[in-house]
């Protein structure tokens, strides 16, 4: 399973590819406007961390969007050009992969959407779980039923847990074969800790000191 972090915050990114497990990173535009920096440098710096970079058109139109979209892609290689779940969108899509520039669809809600971006050429598909979760549905569900249809074609398109809240949502996803899972920085940092690791290494080190008085 890839890890990816949700951000425009060039030093948790940097902070998170110092572990050695961050295969990249997703950005939309209103954590770039969370940050207030430059979208073309934020995504630039991110760059040089990790080798797959969401970077999200504000189009809304088919034109707008391919006009955007290959001028990100033309800005660095490890740029993935991220695209609304839209008809136009979907039109942007299927432009970008006949050009073989890289895309992610964001806003995947249903597996009609899913379907739909897959055949457009999505290269990844971001439901989003939390809102679903949010909405009083159970965003996992998707999850599940996409994994499950995904099993009977050929789609070389890979699908991306959105909307991570917290760390159970990473393991669900792992055991349905989700391929990547983005998380915030706040769900990053509690991945690696588990109560029985701070309290064995204590015992250890505590043991390890008597020893050698
Ligand atoms: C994914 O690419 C999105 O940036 C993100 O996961 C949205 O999550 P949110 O519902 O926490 O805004």
């Amino acid at each position: 399973m890839k890890l990816f972090l949700d951000t425009a915050n060039i030093d948790h990114v940097a902070e998170i590819a110092s572990w050695g497990i961050l295969d990249g990173v997703t950005t939309n535009p209103s954590l770039i406007a969370k940050e207030g920096k430059d979208f073309k440098e934020t995504v630039l710096n991110m760059c040089d961390l990790v080798g797959c970079v969401s970077a999200q058109v504000t189009a809304e139109d088919f034109e707008g969007m391919k006009k955007q979209g290959e001028e990100y892609s033309g800005w660095h290689k490890h740029i993935v050009v991220k695209v609304p779940m839209t008809t136009e969108g979907l039109k942007a899509l299927s432009s970008f992969r006949t050009k073989g520039i890289r895309t992610n669809t964001t806003l995947v809600f249903s597996l009609n959407q899913a379907i739909l971006a897959a055949k457009a050429g999505a290269n990844i598909i971001s439901p989003f779980i939390g809102r679903l979760d949010d909405a009083g549905e159970e965003g996992m569900h998707l999850i599940a039923d996409i994994m499950a249809a995904w099993k009977h074609y050929d789609f070389d398109t890979e699908v991306l847990v959105a909307s991570v809240r917290h760390p159970d949502h990473i393991r669900e996803a792992a055991i349905l074969g989700a391929h990547i899972c983005t998380l915030p920085y706040d769900v990053f940092l509690k991945l690696p800790k588990h109560p029985l690791t701070d309290t064995g290494l204590k015992k250890f080190l505590d043991d390890w000191e008597k020893y050698k008085k």
